[in-house]
């Protein structure tokens, strides 16, 4: 049986979604890139402008599957209130923007990227399962507010979402900028450095897209391989760089005030389990911090 799908990648130019491309196309599908600055038709980039309400005609005749990971980044800027709008609205109107083009094509799989964040902050013992209700901090209303965007797609068509723990790339996002004051010998565990940080590499990560992709799976996914505390993933990076870390930990008050509200992301940690996508037959490549640093860094 011919297992290639015609999938569409909305964010397909960023971090994530060029590594994801190459896995799909790898797998044998046939795969399209929405973008808002389109450069190379030959790998199938189709223009949109979601706030314009844009979208070139031909880009969703025959698709299969959306993936959708479309998002301002959550920690480039201070989270001002216009900054907060700006967070939820460039989740919530591309994907309703979709829905709309959707409707009259026969898309029959919606993936939106999601966040892992979203379960409220450090519960000792507590690993969160997917059926367990959102938070009340801003990053679980960012993410309730995506999903439900995201589960509007129940119209006409499976949806998955996918909730991302931080992707470990020396490529960009979380990881060059941890392990840069390590490089310097001025890295330091943050805060009480005991916050948990659950994580995936972005090879595991677009894997289990695809996986998501080839076995229809349905649902809110945790997307993770493992969780770690701070104090261990900053260890973990001095080792792999053989570079001492001999400062005491960055007070949380400095990065309070530094950050303000946003210091959360870096403050405050959860555990999740990633039982359910295991339960799928999926298997993480990269599951111990210390090597996977060594692989990395
Ligand atoms: N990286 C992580 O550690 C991580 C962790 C958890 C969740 N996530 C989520 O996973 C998704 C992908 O992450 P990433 O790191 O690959 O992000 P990224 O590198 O910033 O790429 C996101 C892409 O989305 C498009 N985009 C951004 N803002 C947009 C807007 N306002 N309207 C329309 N398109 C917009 C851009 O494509 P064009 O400019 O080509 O249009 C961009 O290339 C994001 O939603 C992110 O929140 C990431």
């Amino acid at each position: 049986m011919n297992m290639s799908k015609n999938v569409i990648v909305a964010g397909g130019t960023g971090l994530i979604g060029k590594v994801l491309c190459e896995q799909l196309r790898a797998e044998g599908h046939h795969v399209r890139i929405l973008t808002r600055k389109p450069t190379n038709i030959e790998k199938q980039q189709y223009h949109w402008d979601p706030k314009k309400k844009e979208i070139d005609p031909l880009a969703l005749v025959a698709v299969d599957v959306i993936i959708n990971l479309v998002g301002e980044g959550i920690a480039d800027e201070r989270w001002t209130q216009s900054r907060k709008e700006k967070l939820i609205s460039s989740r919530t109107v591309p994907a309703l923007f979709l829905l709309e083009a959707a409707k009259n094509q026969n898309v029959q799989h919606y993936i939106s990227a999601s966040g892992i964040n979203c379960y409220g902050y450090d519960q000792p013992n507590r690993e969160h399962v997917e059926t367990d209700p959102y938070g009340d901090d801003f990053l679980s209303s960012v993410v309730e507010k995506w999903e439900t965007a995201a589960n509007a797609f129940q119209a006409i068509c499976k949806v998955t979402t996918v909730r991302i723990a931080v992707v470990l790339t020396k490529e960009g996002g979380a990881l060059p900028k941890i392990a840069a004051p390590v490089k310097w010998r001025l890295g330091a565990a943050l805060g009480s450095g005991k916050q948990h940080m659950p994580w995936i590499t972005i090879t595991d990560l677009a894997r289990l897209f695809a996986h998501v992709v080839k076995h229809e799976v349905e649902g809110p996914i945790n997307a993770l391989a493992n969780t770690n505390t701070n104090k261990e993933v900053t260890k973990a990076i001095a080792q792999s760089l053989q570079k001492p870390l001999w400062l005491p930990n960055v007070p949380a008050f400095v990065l309070k005030l530094a950050l303000g509200e946003m210091a959360s992301v870096l403050l405050d940690g959860l555990q999740a389990s990633n039982a359910k996508i295991k339960g799928t037959g999926f298997q993480f490549d990269d599951e111990d911090i210390a090597a996977t640093l060594n692989k990395l860094l």
